[in-house]
């Protein structure tokens, strides 16, 4: 088993989620956090070091022949945050060491540990804090080989299971649900608010090039926002109730607690059209009256309907995870290989040089009497038998670790 690894980490499955970020380096970014980890490496005997912390779990992933006991996780943790005290630190943080630390790697990476297992997202994490650690030089030869491991078992897991299939964020699920609409994409789209939600359903219309899009927010720069990447039209929220093209989608997401479209503005927006239209309504409560959608021929998509949906998808993802975890075991069970056979090679890298040296010694002194006295021919024959030893001596502990290792 490779020794020497291990993953300090908090995560949201045992911590909560605003608790994770005091165990965060703080304030630090760019040279400062450089400097810092730099400092947590020396002080605390890290030959490696790599650092990601993300918003539901932070790793700290070190490569060490310390020993990593309470002791140590306790002053390790109080280092990057002196007001965190034992026992907290005690309860908060997972040690994992040698192969279940990169078996935990690799369950990361492949999102099976992830709070909405399938997303990839993680793995981009993964990698974005690698390269920064690398290009720190806080890491070497093991967090590469165990990072390489990592995202290729992650790929695999990705390419051959359906762990990331289905959508579960209700953003994804009211667009595929959109999408099934088929609407052309020059249909006429409303969408009414422009916070964070309705950026994430600009990123889908700007990709399925939807083109005649009016956005209606009560602070009209940020309509303004989503207006430029859809090449649309920004108004004021109270200019809806003037609006008078028509439409033929609705997306309504705000953070007002009370319905903004009723029954006599939709009546209004409907310009005496009698089609049926497609009301999209993802604020939680929702931001179109009941009665709309009672009243008019809609094609509603909403909320709960998207959250059933999300639930039944994620679960569907959790049914892969059995599938996932045997590719995971084949990939560890290939790295553990991998990583002995690797350990060797450079164990064994000396061995050509040292194997001249002796030659040469050999030649050059202690038998540089003898070989003097020899004729020409034979001076030659020796010469030929040596490099010929030589090059046989340099295979043969090759071979022999690469049959141990496998
Ligand atoms: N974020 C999510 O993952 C998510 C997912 C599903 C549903 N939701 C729901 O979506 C709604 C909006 O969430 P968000 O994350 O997009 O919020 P957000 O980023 O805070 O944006 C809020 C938006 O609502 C507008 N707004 C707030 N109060 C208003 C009021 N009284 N009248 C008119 N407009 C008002 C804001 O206008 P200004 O720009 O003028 O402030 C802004 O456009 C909430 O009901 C939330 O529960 C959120």
């Amino acid at each position: 088993m490779p020794k020497g690894f291990h993953i300090l980490t908090v995560t949201h499955k045992q911590t909560n989620l605003n608790k994770i970020g005091a165990f965060v380096i703080p304030n630090a970014e760019g040279e400062v956090l450089k400097s810092f980890l730099e400092n947590l490496k020396v002080q605390f005997n890290l030959k490696e070091l790599m650092y990601v912390p993300t918003c539901n779990r932070v790793i700290y992933f070190l490569y060490t022949h310390s020993n990593v006991d309470e002791v140590f996780i306790t002053d390790f943790f109080q280092t990057i945050n002196p007001t965190l005290n034992a026992e907290f630190i005690g309860e908060e943080v997972v040690h994992y060491m040698g192969y279940h630390s990169l078996e935990h790697l690799f369950r990361v990476s492949s999102s099976v540990e992830s709070l909405v297992v399938g997303e990839r997202e993680i793995l981009r994490q993964l990698r974005e804090g690698y390269d920064k650690s690398l290009n720190w030089n806080l890491t070497g030869h093991n967090i590469r080989l165990a990072m390489d491991g990592a995202v290729i078992a992650a790929k695999d897991v990705y390419s051959n299971t359906r762990i990331g299939e289905k959508p579960v964020s209700v953003v994804s699920l009211a667009i595929e649900q959109l999408m099934k609409c088929e609407l052309p994409t020059d249909a006429r789209i409303l969408m009414v608010g422009a916070g964070q939600t309705n950026n994430l359903v600009t990123k889908f219309l700007v990709k399925y090039n939807y083109s005649n899009v009016t956005i209606f927010n009560r602070t009209i720069e940020k309509a303004q926002n989503i207006a430029t990447r859809l090449n649309g039209t920004a108004l004021s929220l109270s200019d809806l109730k003037n609006h008078e093209g028509g439409f033929d989608c609705m997306i309504v997401c705000t953070g007002a607690t009370q319905a903004i479209i009723n029954k006599d503005l939709y009546q209004k927006l409907l310009n005496g059209e009698i089609t049926q239209k497609v009301v999209i309504d993802l604020a939680i409560p929702n931001n179109v009256e009941a009665d709309v959608v009672e009243h008019f021929n809609v094609n509603h998509i909403e909320i709960d309907g998207l959250k059933l949906l999300a639930k039944e998808n994620l679960a569907f993802r959790q049914k892969e995870v059995t599938k996932v975890e045997v590719l995971l075991e084949r990939h560890l069970e290939e790295f553990e290989i991998t990583y002995r056979q690797r350990q060797i090679t450079r164990a064994m890298q000396n061995v050509p040089t040292e194997i001249k040296a002796v030659k040469e010694h050999a030649m050059t002194e202690v038998f540089k009497k003898d070989i003097e006295s020899l004729d020409e021919n034979a001076r030659l024959l020796l010469e030929r038998m040596m490099t010929y030893m030589e090059k046989k001596c340099i295979g043969i502990p090759m071979k022999a670790a690469k049959s141990v290792a496998s």
